[in-house]
């Protein structure tokens, strides 16, 4: 009899730990395509001036992408950051490693900034 009491509130205990892990799950937050950015280290090449973001390298400072948005489609620059495009017949030099979900909030991202320079 006691055994089955013990599994019956093992039983009700694994599914509040469940729900707890569920629950903790509300909480998270997609990272933004700014925080994608630095955090797959674009900024080591790339600055955003529009956004004050500085690039690690400086000699580099031809790369900024404040004005992307003129040039490239989101789709368009999510093939050429995995390699699926080229550019003037050349491929970015690395390679996007974040999911699909993270590739498009980046460049999403870098689709608005060309817009917040124009209406400042
Ligand atoms: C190792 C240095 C390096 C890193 C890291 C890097 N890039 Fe680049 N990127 C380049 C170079 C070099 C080019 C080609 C620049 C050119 O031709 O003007 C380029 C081109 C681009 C272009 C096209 C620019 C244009 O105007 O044609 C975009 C957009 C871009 N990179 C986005 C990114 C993003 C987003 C990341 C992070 C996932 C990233 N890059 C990481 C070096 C880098």
């Amino acid at each position: 009899m006691n055994k089955i009491i013990f599994t019956y509130f093992m039983f009700v205990f694994v599914i509040i730990a469940l729900y707890g892990m569920a629950y903790a799950h509300v909480g998270y937050q997609f990272p933004s395509g700014e925080n994608i950015f630095i955090e797959s280290k674009c900024n080591s090449c790339h600055s955003v001036e529009a956004e004050n973001i500085e690039a690690k390298i400086k000699k580099n400072s031809t790369n900024d992408l404040s004005d992307i948005d003129s040039k490239l489609d989101a789709d368009f620059l999510a093939k050429y950051l995995t390699k699926t495009e080229k550019i003037n017949d050349k491929m970015h030099p690395v390679v996007f490693k974040g999911s699909k979900e993270e590739l498009k909030e980046l460049t999403t991202w870098l689709k608005t900034i060309n817009n917040k320079k124009c209406c400042n």
